[in-house]
């Protein structure tokens, strides 16, 4: 395998830009080094959505993520939301592009859910073949993020961090790690979440997730309404150690609070990663500044001391 580089640069920490925090964006410029954009909100032209992404766009890297490639599915790629999202590339100019390796459509049938996929050679082909058409009509390398999941298929045949890790393989695309996924992942299927850290290719990783999630003992779900739990900043602690610095976002997607909690959640992310690899070069680019009284500072003893609260045997669910 070579070892030349494949991905970005990295650039730092970011949020995903959320319309309760449009106005507080451009009237206070915080200090953040992206924002994360929800390609679906923003694929036709005017309007307001359209006026607060392309304002806020002029004055910060922007990274597009979407959640209806439906790259999985046996449907035919929807070419005209491909060359939508070819169009707003175009006027936005983001630093790269993401979608989740997952299906979310059947027979033109939208469940609007990220779904798994069954982990075989030939859905692997399927799925490399989908993402070269997409990178074609995008110009560019697609990232693909796991989903979390919460049943799997008796017909796969190999786990899903060598699924992912074949696609990129033979699509040559990029891995969105989505820090939390792994974890709710590892938490419902009874998997050890670093032997899906250690089996992912560094070269391929470009970006970085982290989320809260709903944990009910014997399953979790991954709600993102929650802050960051220390089962969650642990394993970003093990990611950093394999994969160096990766350009990291926090997704909000629900129970949204004021921009500056979020950006106090965003320290955090940007303190372990300062505390895992000190003195790294590329994490003093980031543009960061405390905006008001900072919590306690972290340690790495706090954090290796965390456990991931896996469970002992295999509980019916
Ligand atoms: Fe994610």
């Amino acid at each position: 395998m070579s070892e030349q580089k494949i991905t970005q640069d990295f650039i730092g920490f970011g949020l995903g830009l959320r319309t309760d925090h449009f106005e507080y964006i451009l009237q206070h410029q915080p200090a953040i080094d992206w924002f994360e954009v929800l390609s679906e909100n923003y694929l036709v032209a005017g309007g307001k959505p359209r006026y607060y992404l392309e304002a806020i766009a002029e004055q910060y890297p922007v990274v597009m993520h979407g959640v209806s490639m439906s790259i999985g599915s046996t449907d035919p790629l929807d070419m005209d939301y491909l060359k939508s999202l070819k169009k707003l590339s175009n006027d936005i100019n983001p630093k790269w592009i993401s979608d989740h390796i997952c299906w979310t459509s059947i027979h033109g049938v939208n469940s609007h859910d990220l779904l798994p996929l069954p982990y075989t050679e030939e859905t692997v082909k399927h799925v490399a073949e989908r993402v070269k058409i997409a990178q074609d009509v995008l110009g560019r390398r697609l990232l693909l993020e796991n989903v979390s999941s919460y049943l799997s298929y008796k017909d796969s045949t190999m786990d899903e961090w060598d699924f992912l890790s074949q696609v990129a393989e033979e699509a040559d695309c990029l891995i969105l790690l989505d820090i939390n996924n792994i974890y709710v992942s590892a938490r419902n299927h009874f998997f050890n979440p670093l032997d899906y850290l250690n089996k992912i290719d560094p070269r391929r990783v470009q970006q970085f997730h982290l989320a809260g999630h709903s944990d009910y003992g014997e399953y979790v779900i991954d709600t993102h309404d929650h802050d960051v739990p220390p089962s969650v900043w642990t394993l970003y602690q093990a990611a950093l150690e394999r994969f160096g610095p990766i350009s990291t976002m926090i997704e909000r997607d629900a129970n949204i609070p004021d921009f500056p909690v979020l950006y106090q959640e965003l320290l955090e992310a940007q303190k372990i990663a300062e505390l895992t690899l000190p003195g790294h070069p590329a994490l003093s680019q980031s543009s960061l500044a405390p905006m008001g009284a900072i919590s306690p500072m972290s340690t790495n003893e706090d954090l290796i001391q965390d456990p991931y609260q896996l469970p002992s045997k295999k509980v019916a669910v």
